[in-house]
């Protein structure tokens, strides 16, 4: 994956995310150690342009190219030219000219990171783009599944939600169709996208079934910001109907876990105490992410055969 760009695992063959995640499990041992830091990127430059508010996403990526002796350069658009009127693609390019050997990349409109994967030298790794796609999000999502159950291959993993809107919802789709899982999404109708079944899920509008048998539970986190009165009446009929507390969590298997990509609106998608408590697994998604950007960034930016070996 050397010089690549990781735009969304539509992309990615099987093949290529198990890689990712074998290394990530390696990077791990890092994040245990006293010293969590190794020279492997040392002299490479990270770039993180964040376009959209994050959390997870930027501390993560910050800290995983410091946990890999990277320099990381983290954009403001506040304090940046774009306050000048200066373009994305113009802003891009700038920091595309100082030589940075990889380039992460949120923006709130899809496709943005392919347009300055078109125009950069550097290599990008899209961070999120609209209702895209996540990558790195499912690619951590997955290596939690890996962890939680021995495999993801034969599990049925089902996801709660506003499946149109997310790009989480669409990674992982990709991601555990592609790794030999059974993905089945269930939400409120406006949520559901017509064509849903056409990407290898099956589609319900019925909770219980959709979680019977289910080893995976995802919740997704519901755009209030955005979709309240448009596609649901109101928050408490959508957590009655699609909130997940214990008692509906009975439906999936009893060794089914909960996740959910965060930031949880607590007692809306998920009951307070599913969003502290085994079986969610959220802060694990989270400590997982680390690792999972460890390994993204050492196989996009890492040593090219023939230079010195990597540890
Ligand atoms: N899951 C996720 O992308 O979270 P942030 O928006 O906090 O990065």
């Amino acid at each position: 994956m050397i010089g690549r760009d990781l735009l969304g695992i539509e992309d990615l063959e099987r093949s290529d995310i198990e890689r990712i995640l074998e290394t990530a499990e390696r990077m791990q041992e890092i994040g245990e150690r006293q010293v969590k830091k190794v020279p492997t990127l040392r002299g490479r430059t990270i770039v993180n342009l964040f376009f959209e508010p994050s959390t997870r996403t930027r501390a993560s990526f910050e800290i995983a190219g410091k946990r890999l002796s990277a320099d990381v350069v983290n954009f403001s658009p506040g304090a940046s030219s774009l306050s000048k009127a200066e373009s994305i693609l113009d802003t891009a390019l700038t920091l595309d000219a100082m030589d940075p050997d990889v380039v992460i990349v949120r923006h709130k409109v899809a496709g943005v990171p392919k347009r300055l994967a078109d125009s950069l030298r550097a290599p990008v790794v899209n961070a999120g783009d609209g209702a895209h796609e996540h990558p790195t999000q499912a690619l951590l999502d997955m290596l939690t599944v890996k962890q939680e159950k021995g495999r993801i291959d034969g599990l049925t993993v089902t996801i709660i939600g506003d499946i149109a809107h997310s790009r989480v919802a669409r990674s992982n789709i990709y991601g555990f169709s592609k790794m030999g899982a059974e993905v089945r999404v269930v939400g409120p109708p406006p949520m559901l996208p017509a064509d849903v079944e056409s990407l290898g899920v099956k589609a319900y509008i019925s909770l219980r079934e959709a979680l019977e048998g289910a080893d995976v539970v995802m919740a997704l986190r519901i755009q209030l910001e955005r979709v309240q009165g448009a596609l649901f009446p109101s928050i408490r009929e959508y957590a009655a109907t699609f909130g997940l507390d214990r008692a509906k969590l009975r439906y999936a298997k009893d060794d089914a876990i909960v996740m959910h990509p965060g930031p949880v609106n607590r007692g809306v998608e998920l009951s307070h105490d599913l969003a502290d408590h085994r079986p969610s697994v959220i802060l694990d998604q989270v400590r997982n992410g680390v690792a999972l950007r460890m390994a993204v960034l050492y196989l996009i930016a890492g040593l090219a055969p023939g230079e010195e070996s990597a540890p």
